[in-house]
């Protein structure tokens, strides 16, 4: 059985991170889609939201799972018998960040990373842009599953989604 794993914050899951799921679930046989848990950092959801809110936009596969973890990454997928983290790549930006924390993983685990150039149309969206645009009023439908678009409007003030 082959397992993978696509790690993040997911503070919300985007249409870019579903894209990669799904892609990820086509080349491997079981996918975790894992939220870090850093408790230095609050983000916009708490984690069982961001949970709930992977269960539902992904309960289309039936190879994915959910989970959350704390602690390094490799640890968590040496433990669970995933050989391969799959990441999205945007552009150069990405790039840079990401080489850095795949070559450290496999020299730490030898645990490789798949690098998905992300689709051209979500290129440019990212959590932080779309809840930046969202609560200045913009219309983020495009960039948010309907369940997260949903959830993200309750949690903003009337009128600005
Ligand atoms: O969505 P993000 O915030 O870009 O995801 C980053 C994430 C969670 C994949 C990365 O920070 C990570 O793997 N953290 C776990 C801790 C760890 O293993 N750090 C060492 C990386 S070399």
């Amino acid at each position: 059985m082959t397992r993978a794993i696509c790690p993040g914050s997911f503070d919300p899951p985007t249409v870019g991170h579903l894209d990669v799921f799904g892609r990820a679930a086509a080349l491997f046989d079981e996918v975790t889609v894992a939220v870090l848990v850093n408790p230095s950092k609050t983000g916009m959801f708490d984690i069982p939201e961001r949970l709930e809110l992977l269960e539902a936009v992904t309960s289309g596969w039936r190879n994915i799972r959910i989970d959350s973890f704390s602690g390094l990454l490799v640890d968590y997928c040496a433990n669970r018998g995933i050989t391969t983290i799959v990441k999205g790549l945007r552009g150069v930006a990405d790039f840079d960040y990401e080489i850095q924390m795949a070559q450290m993983n496999r020299k730490l685990t030898g645990v490789d990373t798949l690098f998905l150039p992300t689709a051209p149309e979500h290129a440019f969206v990212s959590s932080s842009l779309v809840k930046l645009v969202a609560s200045e009023g913009g219309d983020v439908s495009a960039f948010l599953p309907p369940v997260v678009l949903a959830a993200l409007a309750s949690r903003l003030p009337p009128g600005t989604s």
